[in-house]
C-alpha cells in the first residue's frame, strides 16, 4: 500500500548528512566583446589583464542536507540553482570547495542529458540506467516497469533523436525514477511536461519521501513546495540568502527584489485548501453516515492532487479505509491552511 503519500515522515533525529557542501565556489566566464582596438592595446601590452572576466555562479555555499531532508532551492533566474544541482551530481566540479554525497544519485537535471540522439529508448534506457549506477539485471527486471511508467509505447525502439521534448522528459524521469536513488534531485525542468505527467511524476517523487530517500527540488511551485519539502533554501546571485523552514523560504522568495506585494499573496493558494477541505467534510459525512447505516455500498471519494493509480485504489477500498485517508487529507489541509492563514496575516 502506497497510500502513505499524504503524511510524509519527519526527517529521524539521528539522520546522517548524505550531501555536504562546503564554501562551494563555481566561476563562469563572463564573454564582454570588446573593439578591436581595445584587443590590439590589450595584445600590445603584453596580453596583460584579462580580455574575459569571471563571475561566481556560486559563492561560497556551505550546507548540509540529511538523509529523508525535502529540500526547495528556490531563487531568480541565473541564481545559480541548475549550477548547484550540478555539482550535487557531479556532472560538473566545483572551482573551490567541497561536495561530498553518500548514496546513488538520481534525477532530472536537463532533459535529455545522457541520451545518445542515435541510439533507440530501449538502449539508451539502459545506458542511462548503468551510468546511473544499475546493474544489467536490475535493468532488465524493471524495463518494462519503465516503459510504462514513460507511456512511450512502440516508440521505446525508436531512435530518440524523433521523440518530443515531453516523451525524452518522460523516459528520462521513468529510467531515474526507477533506479532506487538515495538522492533525488530534479529541476524546474519538470514544468515541461504535460498535466496529468506531472501529477504522476509528483506521485512518484513523493513515494521516493515516503521511503525516507532525500530530495533536492528547484520548484516555484508553492503546492509542491509546502506538501514535499520542510526545508527551503533561498539563492540570490550565488549565495545563500535564507535556508530554513520550506513555507519561509517561499516567503523570503516572495519578497525578493520585484516580488509582489505582501498583502493577500496567499488569497489564491488559501482558497484553494479552503474548497479541497469542504469537499473533503462533505466526503466524510457520507462516509461516517454509510458506515453508522452499514451500507455496503461504496461512497466515491476524489481527491485532489493524486495519481491516477492511486486513485483507482482508493475507489477499491472499503468505506473504513476510505474514511482513514479522507481524515488525513482533513488534517494536511488544516495545517496548510494554519500555514497559509499565518502568512497571509
Ligand atoms: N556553462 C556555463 N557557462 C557560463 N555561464 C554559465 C554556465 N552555466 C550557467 N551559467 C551562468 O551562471 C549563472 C547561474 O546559472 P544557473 O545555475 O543556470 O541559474 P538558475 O538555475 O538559478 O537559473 C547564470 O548567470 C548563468 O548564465
Ligand atoms: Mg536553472
Amino acid at each position: 500500500m502506497k497510500l502513505d503519500i499524504f503524511d510524509l515522515p519527519p526527517v529521524a533525529a539521528n539522520a546522517p548528512d548524505v550531501i555536504r557542501i562546503d564554501h562551494l565556489f563555481k566561476r563562469f566566464v563572463l564573454r564582454h566583446t570588446r573593439s578591436m582596438k581595445e584587443a590590439f592595446i590589450w595584445l600590445v601590452k603584453g596580453r596583460k589583464g584579462d580580455l574575459s572576466e569571471k563571475f561566481n555562479a556560486l559563492n561560497d555555499v556551505t550546507m548540509n542536507i540529511r538523509q529523508g531532508e525535502r529540500v526547495a532551492l528556490l531563487g531568480y533566474n541565473g541564481s545559480g540553482k541548475s549550477t548547484l544541482l550540478k555539482l550535487i551530481s557531479g556532472v560538473m566540479q566545483p572551482d573551490d570547495g567541497s561536495v561530498l554525497t553518500r548514496g546513488r544519485i538520481a534525477g532530472l537535471i536537463e532533459v535529455g542529458a545522457g541520451f545518445h540522439p542515435d541510439l533507440t529508448g530501449r538502449d539508451n534506457v539502459f545506458m542511462n540506467a548503468a551510468i546511473l549506477g544499475m546493474e544489467k539485471e536490475q535493468i532488465e527486471a524493471k524495463f518494462d516497469e519503465i516503459v510504462a511508467f514513460s507511456e512511450i509505447g512502440d516508440f521505446i525502439d525508436t531512435e530518440v533523436k524523433f521523440y518530443s521534448s515531453g516523451m525524452y522528459l518522460r523516459l528520462a524521469f521513468a529510467v531515474a525514477i526507477h533506479t532506487d536513488p538515495e538522492i533525488f534531485l530534479v529541476d524546474e525542468i519538470l514544468a515541461v511536461g504535460d498535466e496529468p505527467f506531472q501529477r504522476k511524476c509528483l506521485a512518484k517523487i513523493k513515494e521516493l519521501c515516503a521511503r525516507g530517500k532525500t530530495l533536492v527540488v528547484v520548484s516555484h511551485d508553492l503546492d509542491l513546495v509546502s506538501q514535499i519539502c520542510d526545508r527551503g533554501v533561498v539563492l540570490e546571485r550565488g549565495a545563500v540568502k535564507f535556508d530554513g523552514e520550506a513555507m519561509e523560504a517561499v516567503d523570503v522568495m516572495r519578497d525578493l527584489p520585484f516580488g509582489t506585494t505582501k498583502r493577500n499573496r496567499y488569497e489564491g493558494d488559501l482558497l484553494a485548501a479552503q474548497q479541497k477541505l469542504e469537499t473533503m467534510e462533505v466526503s466524510r459525512r457520507e462516509l461516517m453516515q454509510a458506515i453508522e447505516s452499514g451500507s455496503t455500498e461504496t461512497v466515491v471519494v476524489a481527491l485532489a492532487d493524486i495519481a491516477e493509480d492511486s486513485q483507482a485504489e482508493i475507489d477499491a477500498m472499503s468505506n473504513e479505509q476510505k474514511l482513514e485517508i479522507v481524515n488525513s487529507e482533513i488534517t494536511r489541509l488544516e495545517k496548510k491552511r494554519e500555514r497559509l492563514h499565518q502568512l497571509n496575516a
